[in-house]
């Protein structure tokens, strides 16, 4: 038999896992007590801005589909790059927008590696102006192939997976030799880090970061950005390549591989319908792992807010919430200008 003064004490410390002694709204009482609880508030360095480049000078070309969002030649890019640089975001991934439909596209995506091509050109000119931003650059070559495929194709229309790797690979030096800081694959094809790790390698840029973008799904969420790219397939889809949403086992292996064939980090694209993926990946790897908040997640947010359906910067803000806490270590975003708004700072 227990003294009746400690049943009555063990009673109410067993009771102490619940309701009414345990009071969770305690922990968000007040703004100050919720921000001390909050996971921290990710910094603007943790930002990558994805922007499009385009030929030539004083071009600032509004993107339909991505409201607040422009394709720009490098001297108006350099302008447009300082009140984000003024906010703390350090780093910058470069798109090439070639000129003109069709013209200079061929099979191959052959002047992607073009040393005057636009993204080579733009390198030096920002680095210039901003010495430490971080830039990389894409490495694909839809924009650049007179098909829209990401590669050259093989005779049966596939996309001849190691004609594309080498090629990528002459994309990656070309981007490596202009300055970029790092290079990102974003074609899919089975060896690619391996192959351009290599090549970067051997022409000396033993330096220049891969960052690679490992598992990378077919997804509906591309569509704004392919109108800003003018990328997008002339015929069929990204299936053959890309991972699928359906099989999440095969695309967890993807980012597995990229890490043994050397890539300095590892990336999910979407986020935001792959969150799930996110968390598998970072817990499968110390590498750090990226999101890539697309284009559709983007503009689906500023298309709800013009609907009047959600506040645009809350809503932002509640979405890369998420991102980070499913375990993206930085996100590549096109809210990165649009930081101070989105958390409060500033
Ligand atoms: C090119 C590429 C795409 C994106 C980044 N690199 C499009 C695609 O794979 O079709 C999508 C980015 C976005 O939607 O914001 N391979
Ligand atoms: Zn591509």
């Amino acid at each position: 038999m227990q003294p009746p003064r400690l049943a009555a004490e063990n009673e109410r410390m067993q009771k102490m896992n619940g309701y009414p002694e345990v009071r969770l709204r305690r922990m968000r009482r007040t703004a100050a007590i919720r921000d001390m609880f909050a996971m921290p508030t990710p910094g603007p360095e943790k930002f990558i801005w994805p922007v499009f480049v385009a030929p030539g000078s004083g071009r600032r070309e509004a993107i339909a589909s991505m409201p607040d969002q422009f394709r720009y030649s490098a001297d108006e890019l350099v302008k447009a790059l300082a009140p984000v640089v003024a906010q703390g975001v350090k780093s910058v991934l470069l798109f090439g927008v070639p000129d003109a439909q069709g013209e200079g596209k061929d099979e191959c995506g052959t002047s992607a590696a073009d040393p005057h091509g636009v993204v080579q050109r733009a390198i030096p000119v920002l680095r210039a102006a901003y010495p430490d931003l971080v830039i990389f650059t894409d490495v694909c070559l839809c924009a650049y192939t007179s098909h829209g495929h990401c590669g050259p194709r093989d005779p049966d229309g596939d996309v001849d997976n190691d004609a594309a790797c080498e090629m990528l690979a002459r994309v990656a030096v070309s981007h490596a030799r202009a300055g970029a800081d790092g290079v990102a694959p974003s074609a899919m094809m089975d060896g690619q880090v391996a192959a351009i790790r290599h090549a970067l390698d051997e022409e000396g840029f033993t330096k220049t970061l891969l960052v690679s973008y490992s598992t990378k799904f077919a997804s509906q969420m591309y569509g704004p950005f392919r109108d800003a790219e003018g990328s997008a397939p002339g015929h069929g889809d990204r299936q053959g390549y890309q991972a699928s949403a359906r099989d999440p086992r095969t695309a967890l292996r993807e980012s597995v591989l990229d890490e043994a064939e050397g890539a300095d980090a590892l990336m999910v694209k979407p986020a935001l319908f792959y969150l799930d993926m996110i968390r598998e990946v970072s817990q499968r790897t110390l590498l750090p792992v990226m999101a890539y908040n697309v284009s559709g997640e983007y503009s689906m947010i500023h298309a709800a807010a013009a609907a009047g359906y959600c506040d645009l910067y809350a809503t932002a803000r509640e979405s890369l919430d998420a991102i980070f806490r499913a375990g993206a270590t930085q996100v590549i975003s096109y809210w990165a200008p649009f930081y101070s708004r989105i958390y409060h700072m500033g």
